[in-house]
């Protein structure tokens, strides 16, 4: 993210949002024949499409043989849509090569682990380290920004698609060279490497650089320092390609913001989009539902990481879906009302576009059967009426566009190496899973109605008065010095087990666990006892434990035992325990066994007497509404997301923006059932 605003222009200057909410979608036209453009256009209109993502995937289309080209059906529906009011966010193309590419030159294909090639007849096919997909990935980059540059329709460049999506692990001969080129940047020399990695463990010292290879399939347990470096570089890798696209782009049409559309979510796990942020215009997201009743809090979660990496600020949500997705083992349709609710919870957390995959539902092709904002049935379709209902509810949001997220007074840290490196093979248990841990603890806030913000690990965290750090493993000394200089200042710090354990190597930090945090928290774990499948364990505060518990061995002196073990080995030894810490009131709870949803709340509720930051909002009734907060210098702008099946009514006082809700006599409020009410107040001071 471009931190000087001048240079963010969607926000600065409203050149994209311009007052308005963004609504929009993927757009494919080449799958269509020319006279379904004509219905699209009519049909984009009466749902109050603004904008599209066009030609994503349309590179053999635009160059069908090598330095062919052919840009006449992207001039006329570029004119098209200009003559209807519809603005297009362009895609560079490069996301999916032709097959003569891959054919002239099969040296761009990616391997696998296990050197498998993966080849074209699906999409992404090409290796984010190769120079020849580089060149030709360029070429038409340029080639699409100096015919477009002053189109009237052109408002953004969305850079390739979903980068690293299918291809982010490539174990080529590329892959190697370029991995040995990020080592020499990052180590000072090879015995540097050597110590890190722990290279003598198994005879693996390196005596030449070119000894080093991507990990790939081995006969048993790889290098784990060789493995998070590698994802340090996979990630950074794809980013390359970023940047690549970023400066032709930047040359030839410098004053159109760029974006691409990233995939903060569960199911791409390895890419640091804290450290992405800085190259976009503006952050844009892409989300995916999880099926059944988790997906509610896992869209809200993802979303508010989304709109805490882009800083507080407005960011787009490029990508979800109308109904089903095509991709899971069984695809379930929305059911009535998420349409609405899902799309405003995104907006509650920052967005200021909701736009969606795709359009029109595909006739063909792998992806026909998922859902789109036209389906296979057409417009005549209770998908088609609740997308043009979303864009009513979006042009009555107008006033929202350009706020920014109000700061919680609580944080929920999420920290992409911890998730990489918790997950590993040759652990413990293969069971906790780090994602799974902080939804537990971020869902928990959401039962008792606390507002959190959940925020990359690198954030400014003396903003908030309460920090939780779920399974937080991967602790730097920079980290535990940020951590014990936050409860120093009188921050209250929540974090659980298997964290602190290992630096940046993933070296286990010694003297007992958990390791880098072990002072701050004034206790000493011994062993890790984790549970087999199937077993459990119980705390004296009623709490189950599934999956994992420690063994506390010692205590310091001034550590209180909030809860210990009951029954089995662990019988009486402490399990939860809280210092408090300095002059300034801060404390260091830990919670060493894997407690769930339900244990997690009755920690916060415990803390909650103490710490007046846990304390719910009123208007969240008992955790039956996910309360989200946006503010500009005008007004407070209250999103209210029904997370029941059922009415809610509340009492919120407020101009009603938008929502399926009524209001009753006085300032009572219901709320429909999976429905999300947006109120207006008058202005406080603390936007973020
Ligand atoms: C995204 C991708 C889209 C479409 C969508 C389907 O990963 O960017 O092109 O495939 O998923 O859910």
């Amino acid at each position: 993210m471009a931190t000087d605003d001048t240079t963010y222009r969607w926000v600065k200057d409203g050149s994209l949002g311009a007052g308005r909410m963004r609504y929009g979608a993927d757009y494919n036209p080449e799958q269509w024949p020319r006279e379904v453009w004509d219905e699209d256009v009519r049909l984009m209109r009466e749902a109050g499409v603004n904008i599209v993502s066009l030609g994503i995937f349309s590179w053999a289309l635009l160059e069908p043989r090598p330095g062919e080209w052919d840009f006449g059906w992207l001039d006329e529906i570029m004119g098209l849509l200009h003559e209807n009011g519809i603005d297009v966010d362009l895609a560079t193309a490069t996301a999916s090569p032709p097959p003569w590419l891959a054919k002239r030159h099969p040296e761009i294909l990616p391997q696998t682990i296990d050197g498998t090639t993966l080849w074209p007849g699906a999409r992404q096919h090409w290796r984010p380290t190769s120079p020849i997909f580089r060149e030709h990935a360029l070429r038409l980059t340029r080639a699409l920004a100096e015919r477009y540059a002053d189109h009237p329709a052109l408002v953004a460049w969305h850079i390739s698609n979903e980068l690293g999506c299918h291809n982010l692990y490539d174990f080529s001969d590329d892959a190697a060279r370029a991995f040995r080129l990020w080592l020499q940047e990052h180590y000072p020399t090879l015995d540097a490497l050597n110590e890190a990695w722990g290279t003598a463990f198994w005879s693996q010292h390196y005596g030449e650089w070119d000894e080093i290879l991507p990990p790939r399939t081995a006969p048993t347990q790889r290098n784990p320092g060789q493995q998070l470096d590698f994802e340090r570089f996979s990630s950074d890798a794809v980013r390359d390609h970023l940047r690549a696209e970023n400066a032709v782009l930047a040359e030839v049409t410098p004053g159109v913001p760029r974006t691409t559309n990233f995939m903060v979510a569960q199911n791409v796990r390895d890419i640091d989009y804290a450290s992405w942020v800085d190259d976009v215009d503006f952050v844009s997201n892409d989300h995916y539902l999880r099926p059944g009743e988790i997906g509610r809090d896992d869209l809200s979660f993802w979303a508010n990481l989304t709109g805490n990496l882009a800083g507080g600020r407005p960011w787009f949500l490029m990508e979800h879906a109308t109904s089903a997705v095509n991709w899971r083992a069984v695809n379930p349709p929305k059911r009535p009302g998420e349409l609405v609710r899902d799309a405003l919870t995104h907006v509650g957390h920052g967005a200021d576009a909701v736009c969606y995959f795709q359009w029109r539902q595909s006739r063909a092709g792998g992806e026909r059967y998922h859902s789109g904002m036209v389906p296979h049935a057409g417009a005549d379709s209770r998908v088609f009426r609740d997308v043009v209902d979303l864009g009513a509810q979006l042009q009555a949001l107008a006033t929202v566009t350009g706020s920014r997220r109000e700061k919680a007074r609580v944080a929920l840290v999420f920290d992409y190496e911890s998730w990489w490196v918790s997950g590993r093979d040759s652990h413990p248990s293969e069971r906790p899973a780090y994602d799974d841990e902080t939804l537990q603890w971020y869902r928990a806030l959401l039962d008792l109605g606390v507002r959190v913000d959940v925020v990359p690990v690198a954030a400014d965290l003396g903003a908030y008065e309460v920090v939780l750090a779920p399974m937080l493993h991967v602790v730097p000394a920079s980290t535990r010095d940020r951590l014990v200089a936050f409860v120093a200042a009188g921050g209250h710090l929540v974090t659980t087990y298997f964290s602190g354990v290992v630096d940046e190597h993933d070296r286990v930090w010694l003297g007992g666990y958990p390791g880098a945090l072990r002072d701050l928290l004034g206790v000493t774990v011994e062993e890790f006892v984790p549970l087999l499948p199937g077993e459990t364990g119980a705390l004296s505060s009623g709490a189950v434990v599934r999956d994992w518990s420690e063994r506390i061995s010692r205590v310091e002196p001034d550590v209180e035992v909030v809860a210990a073990y009951r029954g089995g080995d662990l019988d009486g030894a402490p399990a939860i325990t809280r210092r408090r810490v300095g002059v300034n009131g801060g404390s260091a709870t830990y919670v060493s066994a894997s407690i769930g949803r339900e244990g997690a709340g009755d920690v916060l509720r415990g803390l909650a007497g103490d710490i007046r930051a846990l304390a719910a909002d009123a208007l969240a009734v008992g955790g039956d509404l996910d309360v989200i907060v946006r503010a500009d210098a005008d007004a407070r702008y209250v999103f209210l997301a029904n997370r029941t099946d059922d009415e809610v009514t509340v009492s919120a006082a407020g101009d009603l923006l938008a929502g399926p809700a009524a209001r009753g006599s006085s300032d009572t409020l219901t709320i429909a059932p999976r429905g999300v009410a947006v109120i207006a107040q008058a202005s406080a001071a603390g936007s973020a």
